[in-house]
């Protein structure tokens, strides 16, 4: 996949897409830059034809100003060598994004409302954005939910959810991996069947609920009713035409088993199961070397396929054989647990536990892909099932608003013993993204991938402390965020109306918001015994408003104290 091995030359436009406040802009002048290309502002050039977009709009309504900003899409669209930035609603229009599309590698840059949100408000000229009126969020919201359906039929997904460090420009981060990608994959992706006619049309793009991009590689996750019927379809896309090694466990695969079975069978798949016990005990050296004894019997190669069908134990036990036998093998997940297809399969963490603690011994092994068939939930334990929304309701309260508002709205309809799989879907997908979001936005774990952590520093210490025993983690992390919340009101970050309503939350779903009768010494001592501790400090995600986290280790320790006193007194 190097630029060298690639037959064609990668093509010599590049087109930036995205809302308000994503950085298009400024990553076109770098990119510009870098290449010694004419860099083409659609804005700009409007503005240079004597209005703004702003006066535009205003002066004779938005229909009139899309067909000019169409001309200059039109005329920007022949230009060769160049890299153009669009306004944001440009690519609205189909015929618009067919011209985008004839020479153009089309990157998508992306990240949530609130973020983007910050960002505008923070840059001098926020007050100059048109379309975006008052409520800031809210508009983006908007736009993000009309606009998404034609983003998504871009060639390149560029998350760029990390605000910029202060000393370097916005663009300086996200050029760099757009040439990457346009040097790797920007011939492949012009020259892929009817891409032009895909453009053209107004119907949405099929595109995977969300992508896990570290730089190295593009994970696609897909989520909804029936994606395990879809499992041999998806592996000859990734060209992973080897023996399927499926690894599950004893209720998941008499649960699922058979179908699984039964589509690799059809496909005319050679595949081998085994089958693992249910519980965090078989997350271990033990299990996954009789695993690497049944690889070898097997004679798996590198071109195999290792799948994981289950909960986050079996994710986690063959991702990291995966990882390790024959030194990398090409690996699937279907996740068939709330908390698995949420987090656990997201974003390419494996380990198994030793006797002296959880995950201790793992790998960074990003699966191919990720197929999360939302049916697989209805034979789920109810306990395990709610378990699983804290990491949902975590990801709505660190980043996104009106994820919140609608587990809010529809908590007893979730919480049934029949959901709506439409509704699960909705849900599930657009945590996912959240989670992928911030991953991909963050290979390298510089702050903003810890904010997944929210709830997690008094949530593991209480999982310790019980000896894994009386709470399962997602009731933990709902105790821990409590705790978490509580910190961050008493250090004015929050009111007590959102811890409130966080609680609330947490209550709908059936979770736990204490763990009474422990001891407030006991938590605080096994925090300090957490392997993430650095320097003798817990480090904790605090909610600074609701879709925003911040990383902290500078707590009053007394604050901490009477937090944590408060979640063990009854
Ligand atoms: N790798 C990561 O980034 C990451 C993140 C979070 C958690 N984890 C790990 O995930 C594990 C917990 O995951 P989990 O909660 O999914 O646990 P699990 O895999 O043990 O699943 C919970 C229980 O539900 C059963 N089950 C799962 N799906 C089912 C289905 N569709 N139908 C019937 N039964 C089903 C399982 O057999 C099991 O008994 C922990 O080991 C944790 O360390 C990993
Ligand atoms: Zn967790």
């Amino acid at each position: 996949m190097s630029a060298a091995a690639s037959p064609q030359p990668a093509p010599q436009q590049i087109v930036l897409v995205g809302l308000s406040g994503s950085g298009k802009s400024s990553t076109a002048r770098v990119l510009a830059e870098r290449l010694g290309w004419q860099l083409i502002d659609t804005d700009d050039e409007i503005t240079k034809r004597g209005k703004t977009p702003a006066e535009l709009i205003v002066d004779r309504g938005e229909p009139a100003f899309r067909e000019i900003e169409a001309s200059i899409i039109e005329e920007a669209s022949k230009q060769i060598p160049a890299v153009i930035a669009t306004g944001g609603g440009a690519f609205g229009d189909a015929h618009s994004r067919r011209r985008l599309g004839e020479r153009g590698y089309i990157c998508f840059l992306d990240a949530t409302p609130p973020e983007l949100a910050r960002r505008i408000r923070q840059s001098s000229d926020g007050v100059e954005r048109p379309m975006l009126g008052e409520d800031l969020e809210a508009r983006l919201y908007e736009l993000d939910r009309e606009r998404r359906p034609y983003y998504n039929h871009a060639d390149l997904w560029m998350p760029v959810q990390v605000p910029t460090a202060a000393d370097e420009a916005p663009g300086e981060a996200t050029a760099p991996r757009i040439l990457r990608a346009w040097a790797e994959e920007g011939s492949e992706a012009l020259r892929q069947d009817q891409r032009l006619e895909r453009l053209g049309t107004d119907a949405p793009a099929r595109v995977p609920a969300a992508i896990i991009d570290t730089g190295e590689q593009r994970t696609p996750i897909w989520v909804g009713p029936g994606e395990l019927n879809r499992l041999a379809e998806r592996l000859a896309q990734l060209k992973l035409n080897g023996t399927v090694f499926l690894i599950s466990d004893a209720d998941v695969m008499e649960a699922h088993g058979e179908r699984v079975a039964g589509v690799l069978q059809e496909a005319g798949i050679a595949g081998a199961s085994y089958v693992v016990p249910g519980g965090e005990a078989s997350k271990s050296l033990r299990v996954a070397s009789e695993l690497y004894g049944w690889l070898s019997e097997q004679r798996a190669e590198r071109g195999d396929t290792v799948v994981a069908l289950g909960g986050g134990v079996v994710g986690d036990l063959a991702g990291y054989v995966a990882a390790t036998y024959l030194r990398g093998m090409p690996f699937v997940q279907l996740p068939t647990s709330v908390l698995a297809m949420n987090d656990a399969a997201i974003g390419g963490k494996a380990a198994v536990d030793l006797p002296a603690g959880k995950n201790l011994v793992g790998a960074f092994h990003q699966p191919r892909a990720v197929l999360a068939d939302i049916e697989t939930l209805a034979t789920m334990p109810h306990r395990a099932l709610l378990e699983g929304f804290a990491e949902v309701i975590k990801h709505a309260l660190i980043l996104d608003p009106e994820l919140l508002a609608l587990l809010e709205q529809h908590a007893g309809e979730l919480t049934s013993t029949d959901p709506d799989p439409d509704l699960l879907t909705q849900v599930t997908a657009r945590s996912v993204r959240l989670k992928a979001l911030v991953v991909s936005s963050d290979p390298q774990e510089q702050g903003l991938r810890a904010t997944l952590n929210y709830g997690h520093t008094i949530g593991h210490a209480i999982e310790a402390i019980t000896g894994y025993r009386e709470y399962l983690h997602g009731e933990a992390v709902s105790i821990g965020m409590m705790g978490a919340a509580r910190i961050s009101e008493r250090m004015g970050l929050i009111s007590e109306e959102i811890v409130a309503r966080q609680a609330d939350l947490l209550r709908a779903f059936g979770l736990p918001l204490q763990a009474s009768g422990l001891s407030a010494q006991a938590v605080m001592d096994a925090m300090l015994l957490d392997k993430k501790v650095q320097r003798g400090r817990p480090r904790f995600i605090l909610l600074q408003s609701i879709g925003r986290a911040v990383v902290s280790d500078q707590m009053e320790e007394r604050i901490v104290e009477e937090a944590v006193r408060g979640l063990v007194s009854p």
